[in-house]
């Protein structure tokens, strides 16, 4: 059924309208509880500073994993301050993250790809299926030339994971779209972003990059498997 309806959302979106159009459409559209998800990081202050001064009846929400860097909580907390707006923020389970670390210690994640999805399954994602309940539409800072995986989305997609329609209104946008949108507009950022870390995701599981390295060549630099981690695993 959401599949169906994404296709049929897309088809009305052939041209690449503005982002003010894209929100107008999606609102138009009366699909039920619509919410953002933030991470801090570039492409979602891009989409929190439109929300967030165009007033639009969206609540915005971030995933705090418990591991995140001192500089996205500085992020998290002027961002608030400046635009006045709530970000509801989602934590792990404690029971869970005191089984884990007690079981495997605090840095099993580096030890094998099930260890680090598992840390990522309690950190990440039970507290992303307990944001999304209740709602009809998921936004995402997603965009096509992120990665591979990224490149064939849309601006309305399925996410069969979560049983819910996801909307990517920053798909064709290129990083450099991106910062010049923070720049003009004064948006905050992330101090990380002039050390060269561009993908900002848990301290432990981020580095810089060097100049011409793959954008996402920083997000778990240790694997050699799909830089992913659960939160957009299937395709449009
Ligand atoms: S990830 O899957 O590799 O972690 P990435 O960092 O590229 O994702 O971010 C893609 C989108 O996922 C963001 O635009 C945002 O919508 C969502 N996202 C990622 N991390 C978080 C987080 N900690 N809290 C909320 N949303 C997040
Ligand atoms: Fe755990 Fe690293 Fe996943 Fe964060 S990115 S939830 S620290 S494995």
């Amino acid at each position: 059924m959401s599949l169906l309806i994404a296709k049929e959302l897309n088809e009305k979106l052939s041209a690449t309208p503005s982002l003010t159009a894209l929100f107008d459409f999606l609102l138009e559209q009366n699909l039920g509880n619509i919410t953002f998800s933030t991470s801090l990081g570039q492409e979602d202050q891009v989409i929190t500073h439109h929300i967030a001064t165009q007033k639009l009846p969206i609540e915005i929400f971030t995933l705090d994993t418990g591991r995140l860097f001192q500089e996205t909580y500085d992020v998290l907390d002027v961002t608030q301050r400046k635009f006045k707006t709530r970000i509801n923020v989602f934590a792990p389970n404690s029971n869970s993250i005191e089984d884990l670390v007690t079981s495997k210690g605090p840095n099993s994640f580096y030890e094998s790809v099930d260890n680090r999805k598992e840390c990522c399954n309690i950190r990440k994602i039970e507290p992303l299926k307990r944001a999304l309940a209740n709602q009809s539409v998921w936004i995402t800072g997603l965009r096509q030339s992120q990665s591979q995986n990224r490149s064939d989305l849309d601006f309305f997609s399925y996410d069969a994971s979560f049983g819910i329609l996801k909307f990517n209104p920053l798909l064709h946008w290129s990083l450099e779209d991106v910062t010049e949108y923070l720049d003009t507009h004064n948006v905050p950022q992330n101090k990380l972003h002039n050390k060269g870390y561009v993908s900002i995701g848990c301290a432990p599981c981020t580095r810089a990059i060097e100049p011409g390295e793959d954008i996402r060549a920083g997000r778990w630099w240790w694997e050699t498997s799909k830089k992913e981690c659960g939160l957009h695993t299937i395709k449009s």
